[in-house]
């Protein structure tokens, strides 16, 4: 019954979470409100504040989870990708943990933890089945075939859906993070005010630096005639923009469910916490009689429960990590 400690420092959250045996008994985040003032994560602060923060989430994790130091059997953490100096502070501190407890240690790719996220509970996806991963960073199609065997088969060619709805509320003058605003905003508006573009790219992949510059120049040109148009109209934009992201995403998951013969479809990720896509989502899959699975909105943004739950299936292979590991920026699934 393996005790693990888990770490996640990849961009702007600092989480601390402890599981036994595949159940998660804490799952404690330390949001960095500092970015606000400068309309997006500033990499350097990031990393100042991961380092504040980290000593007490983990004192966090374990009073709440009601284990000590001395329990803990191994210390999962994210090796990448992400911000580096953030990944850092994370990778430093569960290296020294480990050597001072003289317990293994287990890195974890972030991509392949959001993925995994759907094996906290009791309610499990079947191999295989498709995941689509939409964070601020990363807009992927993942055809998931056991717990480590991962394959991308659609992302991104520019922006993440993350971004693109990052990109939006700054246009229309709101503060970071934009995506849960633009949810907030889109709950009250009519979904069908405006048009905005569905980009025409073959396969299975993305783009959404079209649609961005489409509503750039919306904006803009609406503005020109009538300088309190985003006041006056801001609850329909957020829920035209909100709903052609979630239609730009679930054609293609459908594209590729139809391709790959799939059945169970999961959604992970920053952006799966939006509630347009998690509705428009489940009433797909009704329509197609697919199983549908949705993190909990706690498992949906960065958190360290969902790189605990892949360390626990590291740990069960016996797959551990050696002492001169260091953070990388980019790591494929
Ligand atoms: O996975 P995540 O927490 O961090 C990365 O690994 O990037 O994702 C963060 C992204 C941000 O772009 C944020 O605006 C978006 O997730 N996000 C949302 C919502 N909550 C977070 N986007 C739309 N609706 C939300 N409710
Ligand atoms: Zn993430």
């Amino acid at each position: 019954m393996p005790v693990i400690l888990a770490i996640e420092s990849s961009c702007d959250e600092t989480s601390a979470a402890v599981c036994a045996n595949g159940m998660i008994l804490s799952n404690v985040i330390a949001n960095q409100t500092i970015h606000e003032a400068y309309g997006g994560v500033v990499p350097e602060l990031a990393s100042r504040v991961h380092q504040q923060n980290i000593v007490p989430a983990v004192q966090q994790a374990l009073s709440r989870a009601k284990v000590s130091k001395n329990d803990i059997e191994a210390v999962a953490f994210t090796r990448g990708p992400g911000l580096l100096g953030s990944l850092l502070v994370g990778v430093s501190f569960a290296k020294a943990f480990a050597l001072a407890k003289g317990i293994p240690l287990i890195e974890i790719n972030h991509m392949q933890a959001h993925v995994l996220a759907h094996f906290i509970g009791d309610q499990k996806p079947s191999f295989p089945f498709l995941c689509l991963t939409v964070s601020g960073g990363h807009t992927q199609i993942v055809l998931v075939k056991d717990h480590f065997d991962m394959e991308v088969v659609g992302q991104t060619l520019d922006d993440a859906a993350g971004e693109a709805m990052d990109k939006t509320s700054k246009i229309l003058g709101l503060p970071y993070p934009g995506g849960p605003l633009i949810d907030k905003y889109a709950r009250l508006g009519n979904a069908g005010a405006y048009r905005f573009p569905e980009p025409q790219i073959p396969g299975l992949d993305f783009s959404f630096s079209g649609l961005k510059t489409a509503i750039l120049y919306f904006v803009r040109d609406n503005v020109a005639k009538n300088p309190e148009f985003i006041r006056e109209n801001l609850n329909d934009i957020c829920a035209s923009v909100e709903k052609r992201i979630a239609t730009i995403l679930l054609n293609k998951l459908s594209k590729a469910a139809n391709l790959y013969g799939i059945k169970d479809v999961a959604l992970a990720g920053g952006v799966s916490a939006n509630t347009g896509l998690r509705v428009a989502l489940q009433n797909l899959c009704k329509e197609r009689g697919w199983n549908c699975f949705i993190p909990k909105m706690e498992y949906c943004t960065d958190n360290a429960a969902m790189i605990a739950i892949a360390g626990y299936y590291k740990f069960l292979k016996g797959d551990f990590t050696s002492q001169d590991v260091a953070p990388l920026a980019r790591m494929p699934i």
